[in-house]
């Protein structure tokens, strides 16, 4: 008999579905919010009204895409946190609801674990234990991860997260929200040795991302809107070269310490193209093997949390229907 679940996801600003089945994909439907971009940044009640009004709409596709009917899930999955309370709580009511009517399981997922299991939707897939760099727009971990349910954080921000000193950069310079793929963009035809930023040593494993962004307005604060635009490739390629610096110098000596040799990179900044490739570098250099989700599994969407919900079926890791969302939530401490 085939297991199939149902998956949540509803953390941030994007409403998701998925159907797993045996451990098999079969859809993932994203409902991004749009209305956010005018405020330049994500507004959570805003973002909750929005979960509301399209998570039924985004399920029922979900189950048409994977050609399942309601009556064949055998359990239902829901991001936990962390996240915003208001949009988590969208998300597990409506799984709650469904698992209350439908008779079946309820299965609780921590959003980070989430994004580095979405290593094992589609080949090649890393074997444990393996290091991963989680950089999103809310969090910038590296987590040693020695099996879908034992992660270890090796260092994590203290103040900003990389994809938020990406979106905040690209404000200063005029390009809206999210700014991180226009960065991106920009920065494959600019000269990353144009402009230098100073960066700030947290020691250890941690990071901080909060004294560059500093740095990035008192630079720009004073000059024309005309000269910003003239070198947006440059501000662009230079930036986001410090930033990459500043992610690798961890990875590099996280490598060292652990003595492992697979590195994974999950989260939407796993997108960046200028990461992807200085990965593949040091990798070649020191003999890592690297791994980068589908693009559609980089960003939040809620294939990962049937992933790790399929982990969890595995190990028959339930929760109980008054389970409630933890905005907080740490690796390791969702529902077991
Ligand atoms: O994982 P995600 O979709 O949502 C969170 O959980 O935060 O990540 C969104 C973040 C945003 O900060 C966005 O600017 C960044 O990922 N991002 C990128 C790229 N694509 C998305 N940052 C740099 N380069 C990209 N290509
Ligand atoms: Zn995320």
């Amino acid at each position: 008999m085939p297991v199939t679940l149902l998956a949540i996801e509803s953390s941030c600003d994007d409403t998701s579905a998925a159907v797993i089945c045996n451990g098999e994909v079969l859809s993932n439907v994203v409902a991004s919010q749009l209305e956010h971009d005018r405020w330049g940044g994500v507004v959570p009640e805003l973002a909750a009204r929005a979960h509301l009004a399209q998570v039924e709409a985004v399920v029922k596709l979900a189950l048409t895409k994977a050609n399942k009917p309601l009556s064949s899930i055998s359990a239902v999955a829901f991001t936990q946190g962390p996240g915003l309370l208001g949009s988590l709580l969208i998300g597990s009511s409506f799984a709650k609801s469904l698992a209350l009517g439908m008779e079946v399981p309820l299965i609780a997922v921590n959003h980070m674990e989430a994004h580095i299991l979405a290593h094992f939707i589609d080949e090649p897939k890393p074997e444990f234990p393996f290091l991963c760099l989680t950089v999103s727009g809310g969090h910038t971990q590296l987590v040693v991860v020695n099996s879908a349910t034992e992660m270890q954080v090796l260092g994590e921000t203290l103040d900003d997260a990389v994809g938020e000193a990406f979106d905040k950069i690209g404000k200063m310079m005029g390009l809206g929200f999210p700014a991180g793929h226009k960065i991106d963009k920009l920065a494959i035809t600019g000269n990353p040795h144009a402009f230098s930023f100073p960066v700030y040593e947290v020691g250890d494993f941690n990071f901080s991302f909060s004294g560059i962004k500093t740095a990035f307005l008192y630079f720009v604060r004073d000059k024309d809107p005309q000269w910003i635009q003239a070198n947006l490739p440059d501000l662009s390629a230079s930036i986001q070269h410090t930033l990459i610096n500043l992610l690798m110098k961890k990875v590099v000596k996280a490598m060292d310490k652990t003595g492992l040799t697979q590195i994974a990179i999950a989260g939407g900044v796993s997108a960046n193209s200028g990461l992807r490739d200085r990965m593949q570098k040091e990798a070649s250099t020191r003999g890592w093997k690297v791994f980068v989700p589908d693009f559609q599994y980089c960003t939040d969407n809620a294939g990962m949390v049937a992933m790790a919900a399929w982990f969890k079926w595995q190990q028959q890791q339930f929760a109980p229907l008054d389970t409630v969302p933890n905005p907080r939530l740490k690796i390791g401490d969702s529902y077991q």
